[in-house]
């Protein structure tokens, strides 16, 4: 038990309970939890960052971060423009404005704190192209290792931060108006940290599904915490496959990524016969927005009866150089991607909606905040464009952690109580492989409900665990996005419904989710955002 703890008598399922104090929780450590945290640090606030897991998914991106470099060819009006596109209506374009105009200064900051991105020539950015942007405006570090570095540079930035391991946040809590701290368990056991303000970072939810791109940490934990919060989570049935994961025959879990800057460099998806499969089916082709070419995929793989498609990477120049990560993870699996084609199937990759926040990361409780994959601040609508999320994650972490020490600062110190909840968790293989089967890249009515069935006979979950909590995070996770997908009777972005293959016209409007009391999910459809 560290100095600052202390067990004190007080009831909690039988257990003490160990108590601390802070100004600023920040739940998570990719970019937007440590850019959140230190930002909090530099007002000079008391920040505490709880992590549960030893990886992040920022540590594993491969590609870059997409970002208007000055004087070059690119504008922020293009870059918003392409993030529209992507977004299949659903963007909010006064959000996207507001991110990635202050995407160079916050790329600026990192570098400032250490981050060294690839150059063309000494004191030039190299600039690569991925799906659906009409420039190259990608930053890329160690060739395709990019997320390795924004973390290591965090790391080493947050590395005077009181930052706890083996910390899992089980429950927001709160009064009825104000965030008051958050309840956690760690070796100790449980424990509550009292604290105005708290920024959930949690990453994604990959772990819905067998296989994922996610590392074993994104299990829905900050959609569930808000979720249980009573706040609202949007947009959530817009879960991003991404075009190229390594197939590795069945094999389950995380997942080795190719990243789509391959293709930005020339790389092409052909079937087993030999045939591009998105020839004719977009302007863009190979380079068509990741919902186009997922979807794609999966067509071609229903048609053909294959496993899996190829990435003809054999004409990228310099591929070893360039491409480390995706060499060593092919090499692993037996694959010379200099001389053979890179088997790949669509794999889960990535939570367009999320918490709703604005793009200060503030949701609709006072003291809580969220920043990064977790939230839908309405940068991603339907479909989120390639590499926008290191983007997003640094720029509204940043005003997040800002935020969240203002309002620390001004608010009195908290004294949070709870009462011990019961929560309810499908065995996760189960979960994983309905969700696999019925709400993946397509969807239909008969699938959904089999799951939304599913989930209502989960029963009691263990929450002194950390796999208790994720289960238990995972299967409300699971019902928001099933409610989410079921109530939406179109195809737009990354949802693909066979029985409502169209867009609808009237669609453009965000899904909110919220718990009920009684378990069930609830959901309306927010104000238009279409642009
Ligand atoms: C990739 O490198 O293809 C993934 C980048 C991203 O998810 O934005």
């Amino acid at each position: 038990m560290s100095a600052a703890t202390r067990k004190i008598g007080i009831a909690c399922g039988g257990v003490g309970y160990w108590q601390q104090r802070a100004d600023v929780v920040v739940v998570g450590t990719g970019v937007a939890g440590l850019a959140a945290a230190l930002a909090a640090h530099r007002q000079g606030r008391r920040v505490v960052v709880l992590s549960k897991a030893s990886e992040t998914a920022t540590f594993y991106a491969q590609g870059g971060i997409a970002v208007v470099v000055p004087r070059t060819d690119d504008t922020i009006e293009a870059h918003v423009t392409d993030t529209l596109a992507a977004g299949g209506g659903l963007c909010d374009r006064e959000a996207v404005t507001s991110i990635v105009a202050d995407g160079y200064a916050a790329v600026a900051e990192l570098v400032d704190v250490g981050a060294r991105f690839d150059e063309s020539v000494p004191g030039q950015w190299s600039l690569t192209r991925e799906g659906g942007h009409s420039r190259r405006r990608i930053v890329h570090a160690g060739g395709d290792a990019t997320g390795a570095e924004v973390q290591r540079a965090l790391n080493h930035a947050a590395d005077t931060l009181d930052i706890r391991r083996n910390h899992v946040a089980l429950q927001i809590l709160r009064d009825a108006d104000t965030v008051t701290g958050v309840l956690v368990h760690n070796d100790d056991g449980p424990g509550v940290i009292h604290a105005p303000s708290v920024i959930l970072a949690t990453g994604g939810l990959g772990h819905l599904y067998s296989a994922t791109t996610n590392p074993e940490g994104s299990t829905g934990d900050g959609i569930a915490l808000a979720l249980w919060a009573g706040l609202p989570a949007a947009d959530v049935e817009f879960i991003q496959f991404h075009p190229t994961m390594l197939f590795d025959g069945n094999a389950g879990g995380r997942r080795p990524l190719i990243t789509e800057a391959l293709r930005g460099e020339g790389a092409i998806l052909i079937d087993a016969r030999g045939d591009s499969v998105t020839a004719g089916v977009h302007p863009m082709g190979d380079l068509a927005p990741r919902d186009v070419v997922a979807a794609a995929i999966d067509e071609r793989l229903s048609q053909t009866g294959d496993p899996c498609v190829y990435l003809d990477a054999r004409s990228v120049e310099d591929f070893q150089r360039r491409f480390p990560t995706v060499n060593a993870a092919c090499l692993a699996a037996g694959v010379d991607a200099t001389v053979a084609l890179i088997p790949v199937v669509p794999g889960a990759h990535y939570s367009c909606g999320g918490v709703v926040t604005d793009v200060y990361g503030r949701t609709e409780l006072t003291g809580l905040f969220a920043a990064g994959e977790v939230a839908r601040t309405g940068m991603h609508g339907a479909n989120r464009l390639a590499s926008n999320s290191l983007l997003e994650g640094l720029v509204v972490g940043r005003r997040a952690g800002t935020g969240a020490a203002e309002h620390a600062a001004n608010s009195a110190a908290p004294r949070a109580t709870f009462e011990p909840v019961t929560r309810v968790a499908l065995p996760r293989a189960d979960l994983q492989r309905a969700m696999t089967r019925h709400v993946a890249v397509v969807r239909d009515a008969v699938g959904l409900t089999h799951v939304a069935e599913l989930l209502e006979t989960a029963g009691a979950s263990e929450l002194t665990t950390r796999a208790g909590f994720e289960d238990a995070a995972l299967t409300v996770t699971a019902s928001a996005v099933v409610a989410a997908a079921l109530a939406r009777l179109e195809s737009r972005g990354c949802h693909h419904r066979a029985d409502h293959p169209d867009l609808d016209p009237t669609g453009a409007t965000s899904t909110h989710v919220r718990l009920q009391s009684d378990g069930t999910s609830t959901v309306t459809r927010g104000a238009e955002v279409c642009c």
